[in-house]
């Protein structure tokens, strides 16, 4: 695979890198993505199971939706990109910056790791705001309540109309801002306010980096996109670097 040679040189003399993540990085691991032809949010009404109300017109319903997609999660594995990824912490500071909420950049190994949509291991109690991991809670057919308060208990996601967790997102931009170089791996760039990172990034003057499979909003104001799969593509990069060191 050959590669733009600038990219390179600043691959060679850069220190920090960040990775802000979305779905398309998942693709390979067989989680489908939001968008697209077989996109999640073509089959389903986001509005009817990934909002706060929807909860709680119907808990159980938007409950058994998470414990589906939950099963998904737990019976796949991190593929070649996202560990890829996690293999570049023996190289430079990387910083993972995920709208996924699947935990496989955690399970691939990466340590520095801002969630920006959430995580779907982890639940709280809507009334009293305790966490629950799964392991904690014993019936999971149905919508599980507080074991403190009897509150329903829902998944750490960010649902539409919520706000991001504030110290994920502004620990994310932070690491895009001082990032050398920013890669922006398997996602269409168009939610808000996600996708502002790697403007930020581009803006602090970092070396914007794109992959996906086809061009995207952001196509026209990186410096450099590479077309094809990330778990392809993220190897290939890790073993340019080896070559390096
Ligand atoms: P999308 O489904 O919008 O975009 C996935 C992107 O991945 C597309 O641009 C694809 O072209 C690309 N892609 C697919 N397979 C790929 C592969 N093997 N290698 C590289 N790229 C690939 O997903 P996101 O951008 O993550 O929000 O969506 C952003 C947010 O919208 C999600 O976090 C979710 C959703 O509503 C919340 O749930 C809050
Ligand atoms: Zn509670």
């Amino acid at each position: 695979m050959q590669f733009k040679q600038e990219f390179l040189d600043k691959l060679k003399n850069a220190k920090k890198l960040v990775f802000f993540t979305g779905a398309g990085i998942s693709a390979e691991s067989g989680i489908a993505t939001f968008r697209g032809k077989d996109g999640i949010w073509n089959k389903m009404k986001p509005e009817e199971l990934a909002s706060f109300d929807a909860f709680m017109k119907n808990p159980d319903l938007v409950w058994q939706w998470y414990q589906h997609r939950r099963e998904i999660v737990h019976n796949t594995k991190p593929n070649a990109g996202h560990i890829a990824i996690a293999e570049l912490e023996k190289f430079y500071d990387v910083t993972v910056v995920t709208q996924n909420i699947d935990n496989l950049h955690r399970r691939a190994g990466s340590t520095k790791i801002f969630e920006l949509h959430g995580n779907i291991e982890r639940n709280f109690c809507v009334d009293c705001k305790t966490f629950y991991y799964l392991n904690d809670l014993e019936n999971t057919e149905s919508v599980p309540h507080c074991k403190k308060c009897g509150g329903l208990i829902r998944p750490d996601v960010v649902w539409f109309g919520e706000f991001l967790p504030q110290d994920q997102f502004s620990g994310g931009e932070k690491a895009a801002e001082w990032s050398d170089l920013c890669f922006v791996v398997g996602t269409s760039a168009v939610v808000y306010p996600a996708a502002y990172i790697p403007m930020s990034a581009k803006r602090a003057g970092a070396y914007l980096v794109e992959i996906n499979i086809e061009p995207t909003e952001l196509s026209t104001n990186t410096d450099y996109s590479v077309f094809g799969k990330s778990g392809e593509i993220l190897p290939h990069i890790l073993e340019f670097i080896k070559q390096q060191k």
